[in-house]
């Protein structure tokens, strides 16, 4: 059962997912062990992730492992239609098309749900919040859940404080693997590049404004400065400020730094960053986008009531005319990386989706209480292993005498 754009699209999609392949060698390398040892032969996996040919070869890997695997999108704007269809194709239960509505993005989820699944990979905490809410029957089949995203395990550490969450969940999000480098070196790349796409406009020059410094933020202010953009970023966290500031950049208040910017890029995870006085003080030609998980960063329906014209210039492009001046969104305030581009390149979902393969390995194997977790360093360790070898980089290992003072206190000066 599957519910996707056009199955014809298939034979286009399956050559991506192989593209993806060629890159993501540390994930074969998980596929290979687990078509040996099926550690999920018998689970039924519902996932609501980015429909990307890298999700593609994350499910053909819990495949291997002997899972049933169903899958509907997380983001009604980031499915690559061809490989919803080549997966599809396969026979994996598939939901989702790009420029769903949000009546049929929950029905996409819903068809998830309906599998029974008995473990739940999650991006950004919607399939884990409608189970909660509104299937609470399921929740005693359900072994856990993994969650890829710093949005979803914050929504999940607050049902947690608020003892809503009933069942186990792992924070693959939190892995130093992945935190590393999908949020920095990740974002930082596809960030920029749905910028690009969406607008083709030359970086080098502009005053280029980074809405956050979390692992994101530093990965897309890292990359604009790259391209030659004056960057500015802003905070509210005393930490992540000056952070920013000794790493060489312009901080300060938004009220001050929406006088100079040419382009925006959101990576907060919280509402309204960027709002109605903020659109007000804009330079005209202002361009805002946004790169953290919901459409909620930049007031887009303030900006849609105050205007008083709306035009779509080109694909993921539109213009609103307030006051006279004029500012240009991209991909309607969603995320810019996965709507306007094609999200992570692959070697960086690689490692991510490592991390989720192993997750899923972890709770078929491990009896784990309702909370948030982590994966054992252990496991974060190996697949940092798993990497460098696909990589072919070789690393020393420490001598007995080395090891043996690491875990001394008498020797000192
Ligand atoms: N999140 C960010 N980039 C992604 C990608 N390429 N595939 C799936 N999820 C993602």
């Amino acid at each position: 059962m599957s519910n996707v754009k056009d199955l014809k699209l298939s034979a286009s999609g399956r050559l991506n997912i192989e593209w993806a392949e060629k890159e993501m060698s540390a994930l074969l390398e998980v596929r290979k062990r687990f078509a040996k040892e099926q550690p999920l032969k018998g689970l039924r996996i519902g996932m609501a992730l980015h429909i990307t040919k890298e999700t593609a070869v994350l499910v053909e890997t819990l495949k291997a492992g002997g899972a049933d695997v169903w899958l509907a999108s997380c983001n009604p704007l980031s499915t690559q239609d061809d490989v919803a269809a080549a997966l599809a194709d396969t026979g994996i239960h598939t939901f989702g098309w790009k420029g769903q509505n949000k009546e049929e993005y929950y029905q996409n989820l819903n068809a998830v749900i309906a599998s029974r699944p008995h473990i739940t990979i999650d991006d950004g905490c919607d399939l884990v919040s409608e189970i909660h809410l509104k299937h609470k029957e399921l929740i005693p089949s359900i072994i856990g859940g993994t969650e890829e995203t710093t949005t979803g395990v914050i929504r999940l550490r607050a049902m947690e404080h608020d003892k809503a969450l009933k069942y186990p969940v792992i924070a693959v999000n939190d892995n130093k693997t992945k935190h590393l480098v999908d949020n920095y070196y990740g974002t930082g790349q596809s960030a920029i590049d749905g910028i690009i796409r969406a607008t083709n406009i030359l970086l080098a020059g502009k005053t280029f404004i980074v809405v956050g410094y979390g692992s994101c933020g530093k990965g897309v202010a890292l990359r604009a400065k790259g391209l030659g953009a004056e960057v500015i970023v802003t905070e509210t966290h005393p930490f992540s400020a000056l952070q920013a500031k000794l790493d060489g950049y312009r901080v300060m208040p938004m009220a001050e730094a929406v006088k100079e910017g040419d382009i925006y890029c959101t990576v907060t995870g919280d509402k309204h960053v960027l709002n109605m006085t903020h659109f007000a003080a804009m330079k005209d030609g202002a361009i805002l986008a946004n790169a953290g998980h919901f459409d909620i960063e930049i007031d887009l329906a303030g900006l849609t009531k105050a205007s008083s014209a709306k035009r779509r210039i080109r694909p993921f492009l539109d213009e609103f005319t307030l006051n006279g001046k004029r500012l240009y969104v991209c991909a309607e305030g969603r995320l810019v990386n996965l709507a306007a581009a094609e999200g992570h390149p692959s070697a960086v979902m690689s490692l991510s989706f490592c991390g989720q393969a192993l997750a899923a390995e972890y709770l078929a194997k491990n009896k784990l209480s309702p909370a948030v977790h982590t994966l054992p360093v252990a496991v974060d360790d190996d697949i940092a292993r798993i990497a460098l070898k696909a990589m072919g980089v070789r690393i020393d290992t420490l001598t007995a005498e080395q090891k043996k003072y690491l875990d001394s206190w008498e020797e000192g000066t």
